[in-house]
């Protein structure tokens, strides 16, 4: 459970990251505690007159921004996004994320990939010097999911099929996360690649170039890093 020091540098990143929201702008919406913060803060903005529309990245995300009265489109309606905002679980000198911690990532990684602008909040705690500690999300098929352990097996990334309770965990596209120990690899690039050939994995959490700016909340403040 979060701490109230993080989940207030938390709020403190998600509400600087609204300052870059103007109006008129198709908003990709991210998932997880981080990104809730931003979603009520604009949630506030919509209720004062600002005119956005929101593309969810997940089932939960899309209910929070309905009961906030944020207007929602799609991709097929809006095409580019303006503006994505989102959280992530780890972060490294040169921007580069792990993301699905909440099992959001597959829809997440579609938002960053059709957005123009990325802006990725956080808290302290997820500033890392190596990604790794934090295991890698990976989405599959269920079908697949004997091969694919196995064939990670051999490859030392020590997969674990993420459970809710007793039984499988099931991401928004009803498909499996496997959690992956990458804290060996030196070549990320090459391990997200060698993945995304498996057939029946569908995205890794490894989001390698996508982040433009960086908002990190810091005791009573943010810090703000951008892509060199
Ligand atoms: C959701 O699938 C993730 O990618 C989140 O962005 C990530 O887990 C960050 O979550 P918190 O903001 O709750 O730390």
């Amino acid at each position: 459970m979060a701490s109230i020091h993080s989940d207030n540098e938390k709020k403190l990143a998600a509400l600087e990251a609204l300052k870059y929201v103007t109006n008129g702008m198709i908003l990709g919406l991210g998932s997880g505690s981080t990104a809730e913060h931003m979603i009520h803060g604009l949630g506030v903005k919509v209720s004062e007159g600002l005119q956005v529309k929101g593309v969810p990245s997940s089932e939960r995300s899309a209910e929070l921004a309905r009961e906030l009265d944020i207007p929602l489109t799609t991709l097929e309606d809006c095409g580019k996004l303006d503006l994505t905002i989102d959280g992530a679980d780890e972060f490294d000198p040169e921007l580069r994320l792990i993301k699905g911690g909440g099992g959001a990532l597959l829809r997440e990684k579609i938002l960053a990939h059709n957005s123009k602008m990325n802006i990725i909040i956080t808290d302290s705690s997820k500033a890392v010097e190596r990604l790794g500690a934090f295991k890698l999300p990976v989405e599959i098929i269920p079908l697949a999911v004997w091969p694919i352990l196995e064939e990670l097996n051999a490859m030392e990334l020590q997969p674990v099929l993420r459970k809710t309770g007793q039984t499988n965990y099931r991401t928004d596209e009803n498909n499996f996360i496997l959690d992956l120990n990458i804290l060996k690899q030196d070549d990320l690039t090459a391990l997200n690649d060698t993945l995304l050939s498996i057939p029946g994995v569908v995205e890794t959490g490894l989001f390698l170039d996508t982040t433009n700016i960086l908002i990190m909340g810091k005791r009573e403040g943010t810090t703000t890093i951008r892509r060199a």
